[in-house]
């Protein structure tokens, strides 16, 4: 039997006084993997990776670690370390002794201690600031402190609970790549919360979207952007350009639904057999797979999909250009494209435009939920 790192097998939350905050929840991870949890605030995200520490009971479901379980081993038995969001520095420490503390509670020896305190010190570039304490630090150095800390442990497993939520825009993109190297270096595994979406899908081998304390769906990140599973899920992680209709057919490769626009086509993300004529449906077309054209400047190609409309403005930024189109159902698109392929096209702003795209591209979702 394959050995995963870590198995979530339908965990479940509900907190005292019955706020069910999680249910259900399962998930297999394989060694080394980096693991991104992204939702909404309040969907669960905390209370999961909170369970998978050790912090929070488990109140039905099993996890298991590198296939043993620990349902119900406390928190400091298992081989996780937590980084949380707002570091829980100690302040009167120096960097040193921070790093320091996670093992005198283990009770390490002092040789041992004064190894591990100096490798990791070394590995993440804190040695200008080892006897400093935290007032002195800048947000990256308490970051880097943060991390050191849940490291020296030589944990199996490093949680990371929207640890870059504190750093501006520029610091924040710079320790994102750092921590994807320091994950690759160690090959451990990191389960990574952040309620951000394009820091999931960067970060992430594979990303775990989570809605309402249910996951709705689990993909690397290039497979949920271009096929996901749901609606929530194709609004969330945003970039979509989204058609709604009722189904009028499916089969295994293809599906049909009726828009506003006319029929529009897709691969299914469900089943053909699950899903009744009439349902009400959803079309996705990721952006990127959008081409934009002066209306009747090409001859029509029944290889793709098409819908009309009109351009409102066009930004551009170098090489790249992003007309807004509105179309005849009021709603306006924002395409990307390179200023090259629509120059001369007819594309103007005012212009009537027409917009197709390849079938094969877009997606079917059947939409169930009543929309939020
Ligand atoms: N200690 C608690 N007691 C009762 N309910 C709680 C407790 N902690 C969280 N909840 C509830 O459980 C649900 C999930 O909360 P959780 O903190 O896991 O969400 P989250 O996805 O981490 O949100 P955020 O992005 O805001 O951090 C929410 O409805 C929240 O109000
Ligand atoms: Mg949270």
């Amino acid at each position: 039997m394959k050995q995963y790192d870590l198995e979530l097998l339908k965990i479940g939350k509900v907190y005292p006084g019955g706020n069910v905050a999680v249910e259900a929840f399962d998930l297999q991870v394989e060694p080394g993997e980096f693991i991104s949890f992204v939702g909404p605030s309040g969907c669960g995200k905390t209370t999961t990776l909170r369970m998978i520490a050790g912090l929070e009971d488990i109140t039905s479901g099993k996890l298991l670690i590198r296939g043993k379980d620990y349902t119900h081993v406390p928190a400091e038995r298992r081989p996780t370390a937590t980084i949380f969001q707002n570091y829980a520095i100690f302040p009167h420490m120096t960097v040193r002794e921070n790093i320091g503390f996670g093992l005198d509670v283990r009770g390490i020896g002092t040789e041992e201690k004064r190894r591990r305190v100096g490798a990791i010190i070394d590995k993440l570039h804190l040695g200008d600031v080892a006897d400093a304490k935290e007032t002195s630090l800048s947000g990256g150095q308490k970051q880097r402190l943060a991390l050191a800390r849940g490291l020296v442990t030589e944990p199996d497993m490093l949680l990371l609970d929207e640890p870059l939520g504190a750093l501006d825009a520029n610091l924040r993109k710079s320790i994102q790549e750092e921590l994807k190297l320091l994950q690759r270096s160690l090959n451990i595994t990191f389960v990574f919360v952040t309620h951000a979406q394009s820091e999931a899908l960067s970060m992430g081998d594979r990303v775990v979207v989570m809605n309402a304390g249910r996951v709705e769906q689990i993909s690397a990140p290039f497979e949920l952007y271009t096929r996901p599973k749901s609606p929530f899920v194709a609004r969330f992680i945003g970039r979509n350009s989204l058609f709604s209709g009722t189904l009028a057919g499916a089969g295994n490769d293809r599906a049909v639904v009726e828009t506003p626009f006319g029929p529009l086509q897709g691969t299914p993300a469900f089943q053909a057999s699950e899903a009744k004529s009439g349902s009400d449906a959803m079309v996705v077309v990721p952006s990127e797979y959008v081409e934009i054209d002066g209306a009747g400047s090409r001859a029509a190609d029944t290889s793709f999909d098409t819908i009309d409309g009109v351009v409102g403005s066009i930004d551009r930024v170098g090489q790249l250009a992003y007309p807004t189109v509105a179309l005849d159902d009021g709603r306006s698109l924002r395409l990307e494209t390179y200023a090259d392929k629509i120059a001369g096209r007819g594309v103007e702003p005012g212009g009537r435009v027409t917009l197709r795209w390849r079938p094969a591209r877009a997606t079917v979702v059947l939409d169930q939920q009543p929309s939020a």
